[in-house]
């Protein structure tokens, strides 16, 4: 699949939660996007590993987990537990990088390693052969509902550039701000897997929301 649309939970009605993920799964969403922070990397506090084991039966998709916490690598093993498919480290967050990717695909999840809008990408080049996937935040992270930063297009242009020259199967991510609009310029920027949480949680009908999205950013890669 050339498009993955990753509807962010925090936009979605808490106290549905369970509801939530299964309508988004039946609406088409390719990923479930979770947003994990801890008061400390961003000034926001939202889920912990429970909550992933608590959504896990309610759909077939691929849990994608964000950690927006510092020492993630106390973290992961519960994450993974729970039953995360898919973890993404900050690169701010991790001294060692490298050990912190080698502990995600050891526990047999897929690593995704993340950067601010503000990191240079040189941060992730050394990892880019080790990686599944790579998350370019268009927003500060800690909040859904921000405006996309379309600075991290050129950075999004040059990690496109890394991976196609790895010849790896590596998913660039973008998260923040992503909706009618922004996932094109996104998507002619590189990226192909979308979190979006204000622009499909906040829709009335998630379908609709996840289509119109899939179709700007495929019309965009032409
Ligand atoms: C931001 C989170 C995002 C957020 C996206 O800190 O990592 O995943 O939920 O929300 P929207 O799509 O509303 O910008
Ligand atoms: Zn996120």
């Amino acid at each position: 699949m050339s498009v993955q649309i990753a509807p962010s939970i925090l936009a979605s009605k808490i106290a549905e939660l369970g509801d939530q993920v299964r309508r988004v799964t039946d609406a088409g969403a390719d990923l479930i996007h979770v947003d994990v922070m801890d008061g400390r990397f961003v000034p926001n506090i939202t889920i912990g590993p429970f909550v992933v084991e608590a959504i896990k039966p309610a759909t077939h998709l691929p849990l994608d987990v964000h950690l927006m916490i510092v020492e993630p690598e106390k973290f992961v093993p519960d994450f993974v537990s729970a039953g995360a498919d898919i973890v993404g480290v900050h690169a701010e967050a991790c001294p060692h990088l490298h050990r912190n990717v080698a502990q995600i695909k050891e526990l047999g999840a897929k690593a995704c390693v993340v950067l601010n809008p503000a990191t240079p990408e040189a941060m992730i080049r050394d990892v880019i052969g080790d990686v599944d996937q790579v998350l370019l935040m268009t927003v500060n992270p800690g909040f859904g509902g921000q405006s996309y930063i379309a600075a991290v297009e050129r950075k999004l242009e040059v990690v496109r550039g890394w991976i196609d020259a790895s010849g790896r199967q590596v998913s660039l991510q973008v998260d923040g701000g992503i909706k009618p609009g922004t996932i094109g310029p996104a998507a002619r920027a590189g990226a192909r897997n979308f979190v979006a949480g204000t622009a499909v949680f906040g829709q009335p009908d998630f379908k609709q929301a996840i289509d119109a999205l899939r179709a700007e950013a495929e019309a965009a890669i032409g």
